[in-house]
């Protein structure tokens, strides 16, 4: 058996903008000890320049071809904890790349939860939601990827009522669970 954190699984989290996957992976990392990844900080870097910015002025299909080339190197990079944008699973290459280093999972959260979260942003920081009707366009986005982030995702945690740290003991637990069953 192995010891090494490096070797171990690494745990992905999926999921809607809003949903909390940026602030349960830092716990987790915390937690458990695991490199933490931000996919959307990969493409900044990568970019360098900021998401509204990419998406203002390459549109969002250059966009994705980052998000795309990150996803790969991530899916290299074991014993990580990941927070992805929440279009990832748009491409299904994305996901055939994840799923190599580690287990997929779905924070799900209502649309009126996801709205809540979303609100007290400052600035446009999710081009996507840049719109008048923000909850209307919550839910379309949401009846459409609903159902992928359920088809791809190992597990689904609810988080709607969960706190943070809550959610990340879940989710350590799950993935100890899970690697216990793979020994
Ligand atoms: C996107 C979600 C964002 C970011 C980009 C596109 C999406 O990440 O990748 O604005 O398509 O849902 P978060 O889910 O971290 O907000």
């Amino acid at each position: 058996m192995t010891t090494n954190m490096d070797q171990t699984q690494s745990i992905i989290l999926i999921g809607f903008m809003g949903c909390g996957k940026t602030s349960i992976a830092k716990q987790i990392s915390k937690k458990a000890n695991l490199r933490y990844i931000d996919t959307d900080n990969e493409i900044v870097s990568t970019a360098q320049m900021s998401i509204p910015h990419i998406f203002e002025k390459y549109g969002e299909s250059y966009f994705r071809q980052i998000e795309a080339a990150v996803a790969e190197r991530t899916g290299r990079q074991p014993g990580c904890v990941v927070a992805t944008g929440g279009g990832i699973i748009k491409n299904p290459d994305n996901i055939v790349n994840l799923k190599k280093s580690g287990i997929l999972i779905y924070l799900k959260a209502s649309a009126e939860k996801l709205y809540a979260n979303i609100s007290g942003d400052q600035g446009q920081l999710r081009p996507l939601l840049d719109t008048p009707d923000k909850m209307d366009r919550i839910r379309s986005l949401l009846a459409e990827r609903d159902p992928l982030y359920l088809q791809y995702s190992d597990f689904v945690l609810d988080t709607s009522a969960l706190s943070v740290a809550d959610a990340a003991d879940a989710i350590i637990e799950k993935h100890l669970t899970h690697i216990k069953r793979k020994q």
